[in-house]
């Protein structure tokens, strides 16, 4: 089964072919650059890049493939949360396509997506995916803990109450006059850091033993008027990026490990943007290896955006007699 899967939530416009559950292309093209100078994702500057780019992108993915458009089974599609403009694009495009070559159309959450890309690739047949697990979402709009008992039986458990965590990074850049995307840039100059004479950021929301939420509003205040009051130089501007990653991640694997314990579950998914960032990789690495849970995370490249997760779901979903209709919306607010 060949399964053409789109990707146009946010700034990335990408198009992936998945056969059997095995990714044969996953082609993505970012607007991230348009985006740079305004510290953002600006959404009519996203929006008009997919309109632009979707049809490129798709002949790109068909051809690394080597399949035409005639081979393909199923279209699945990002249906939400997201960008509502750049979301429909992606949609139009579906719709058109599933209809022209009488193929099913299939929607698909984004961030379920996201959880299911830390399978991609590390399946020895379908089905062997361990439920339940803890799955967690971490990205630019999201960071979000969920209870997955099957594809269709996902429940949140734990949430942030304000920023996600790599809208944080995004934000903390931008202070720092690193500019867009932030998370790279502040991963790169906490890099370059001694690590001797860390700043105290808050770790918020750790007190109360059984608190899963997350709240990163409070970290961005504080880097703000540290930076304010400081000597504005490289060596603190290093300085705040490294104190700032070990206090977010330090917070994000502690409210894991929370939720892995209390749902007494053995596997644990992490997937999005954010998971690129290689301290979060490592410490979620120990801290899997210390609890004896087993960790599973996406490939560097099916981190961010991208439509191999997309397509990868969508099939499954498709198998499991999932059905979408081709009059369906888009989600922007869906979770
Ligand atoms: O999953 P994604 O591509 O888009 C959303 O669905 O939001 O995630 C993008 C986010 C951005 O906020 C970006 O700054 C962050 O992921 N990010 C990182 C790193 N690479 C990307 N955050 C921290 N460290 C990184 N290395
Ligand atoms: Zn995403």
């Amino acid at each position: 089964m060949l399964t053409l899967g789109i990707e146009t939530s946010c700034d990335e416009t990408a198009v992936s072919l998945v056969e059997d559950g095995h990714v044969l292309s996953s082609e993505v093209s970012s607007s991230v650059d348009l985006h740079s100078s305004y510290g953002g994702v600006v959404p009519e500057i996203a929006s008009r890049y997919h309109t632009e780019y979707i049809f490129t992108v798709a002949e790109k993915a068909l051809e690394d493939a080597a399949r035409s458009v005639r081979d393909i089974d199923l279209v699945a599609v990002t249906s939400g949360p997201g960008l509502p403009g750049s979301l429909l694009v992606g949609m139009a495009f579906a719709k058109a396509l599933s209809f022209a070559l009488g193929v099913p159309i299939i929607g698909v959450n984004h961030l379920t997506a996201h959880i299911f890309s830390c399978f991609i690739g590390k399946e020895g047949c379908p089905g062997d995916i361990e439920y339940p697990f803890i799955g967690a979402v971490v990205s630019g709009g999201h960071t979000s803990i969920y209870l997955v008992r099957s594809l269709r039986d996902i429940s949140v458990v734990g949430r942030t109450i304000d920023d996600a965590v790599g809208e944080a990074f995004d934000k903390v850049s931008k202070v720092l006059g690193l500019g867009y995307p932030g998370g790279p840039r502040v991963e790169k100059m906490a890099g370059s850091f001694s690590g001797r004479d860390e700043i105290d950021f808050p770790r918020a929301l750790l007190k109360d033993a059984d608190n899963v939420d997350f709240s990163f509003s409070g970290i961005k205040t504080a880097v703000m008027y540290y930076w304010r009051d400081s000597k504005k130089t490289d060596a603190e501007i290093r300085r705040i990026c490294y104190s700032f990653q070990e206090a977010v991640v330090d917070v994000i694997i502690k409210k894991i490990a929370r939720a892995v314990e209390a749902s007494g579950t053995e596997v644990l998914a992490v997937g999005g943007g954010v998971v690129n960032n290689s301290l979060l990789r490592s410490r979620l690495e120990v801290s899997c290896r210390e609890n004896g849970t087993k960790l599973r995370l996406p490939d560097r490249t099916f981190c961010a955006d991208n439509a191999a997760m997309v397509a990868f779901l969508g099939e499954k979903l498709y198998r499991a007699g999932e059905r979408s209709d081709i009059t369906m919306s888009a989600d922007p607010g869906a979770f």
